[in-house]
C-alpha cells in the first residue's frame, strides 16, 4: 500500500514518561528541542495526534511563523466525536480533519470530517484518505495509546524520542506507547541512528526495522 511516511515524535522524561500522573502537557522539552520540533512540523504535511492529547492540552498543532495556508494540515483521531467545539485545534485558519468512526455523526465548524472504521478509527482506511490528498510526510505527535495504534499496524517509518533531564514518576503517568503492549516475540525492533544533545536533553532518532513479520 502506498502511504504516507510516518514519524513519531515525542518527548520524554528520563524515566520513560511523556506527562505526569496528572496527564497534564509537562514542559519535557528543552528550547533546542522546540525549535526542532518546530523545523520537523514545518517539513511535514500533516501533524495528528489522537482526542485524549486534546483533551488533555489543548494544542494548536501549528507553526505560528507560517501562514495559515502553509501549516500542516492538523489531524485528529477522534472515533466517538468528543472535540470539543472550542477546542484550540479549530481555531487559527489552519485545516483540519477529524477522523471518527463511521457511525460518528457529530460535525465541527472549523474541520472535516472522515469516517472511517467501526468503534475505533481504522488507520491504513486514514491513510488510504491521506494518500490520496497527497499528503507525503505525515508527523505522529501522540499521545501514548496513538502511538501505540500506529507501531501495532505497521504504519511507522521513524521514531524520534528527545529524553529530558527531568523525572515524573507514577505507574499511571503516560509513556510513549501504551495501548495493550506486545509480547517479546512481538517487539517493535528500531535501529538506532542518530544521539544528539539538544541543551539539557537528548534527542535519538530511530528507524524502524521491517521483517516479514511486520506489515509494510
Ligand atoms: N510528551 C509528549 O511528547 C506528548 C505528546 C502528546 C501527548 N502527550 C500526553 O499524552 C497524554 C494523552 O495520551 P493518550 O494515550 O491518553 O491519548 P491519545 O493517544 O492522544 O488519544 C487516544 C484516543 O484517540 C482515540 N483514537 C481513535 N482512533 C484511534 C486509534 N486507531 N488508535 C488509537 N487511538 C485512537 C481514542 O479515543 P476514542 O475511542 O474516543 O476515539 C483514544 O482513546 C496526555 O497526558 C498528553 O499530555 C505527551
Amino acid at each position: 500500500m502506498m502511504r504516507p511516511h510516518v514519524v513519531v515524535n515525542c518527548a520524554m522524561t528520563a524515566d520513560g514518561k511523556i506527562a505526569s500522573i496528572a496527564r497534564r502537557q509537562v514542559r519535557i522539552s528543552s528550547p533546542e528541542d522546540m525549535e526542532r520540533v518546530k523545523e520537523l512540523r514545518t517539513g511535514s504535511d500533516a501533524i495528528l495526534v489522537g482526542v485524549g492529547t486534546v483533551l488533555a492540552d489543548d494544542p494548536h498543532l501549528t507553526v505560528r511563523s507560517l501562514s495559515p495556508d502553509k501549516n500542516p494540515l492538523r489531524i485528529v483521531l477522534d472515533s466517538q466525536g468528543r472535540t470539543p467545539n472550542n477546542a484550540k485545534v479549530l481555531t487559527g485558519g489552519v485545516p483540519t480533519l477529524i477522523a471518527t468512526a463511521a457511525n460518528c455523526v457529530k460535525t465541527w465548524r472549523g474541520a472535516q470530517v472522515l469516517r472511517c472504521g467501526e468503534g475505533q478509527v481504522d488507520l491504513q482506511c486514514l491513510m488510504v484518505e491521506l494518500e490520496r490528498r497527497g499528503i507525503e510526510r505525515l508527523m505522529v505527535e501522540g499521545g501514548g495509546e496513538t502511538i501505540c495504534s500506529f507501531f501495532k499496524n505497521g504504519l511507522v517509518d521513524e521514531y524520534r524520542v528527545f529524553v529530558g533531564s527531568l523525572v515524573l514518576g507514577g505507574v499511571d503517568a503516560p509513556t510513549p506507547c501504551e495501548g495493550q503492549g506486545f509480547l517479546e516475540k512481538n517487539a517493535i525492533r528500531l535501529r538506532l541512528l542518530t544521539v544528539t544533545q539538544l541543551g539539557e536533553g537528548a534527542l535519538l532518532c530511530y528507524e524502524v526495522v521491517r521483517d516479514a513479520a511486520q506489515p509494510a
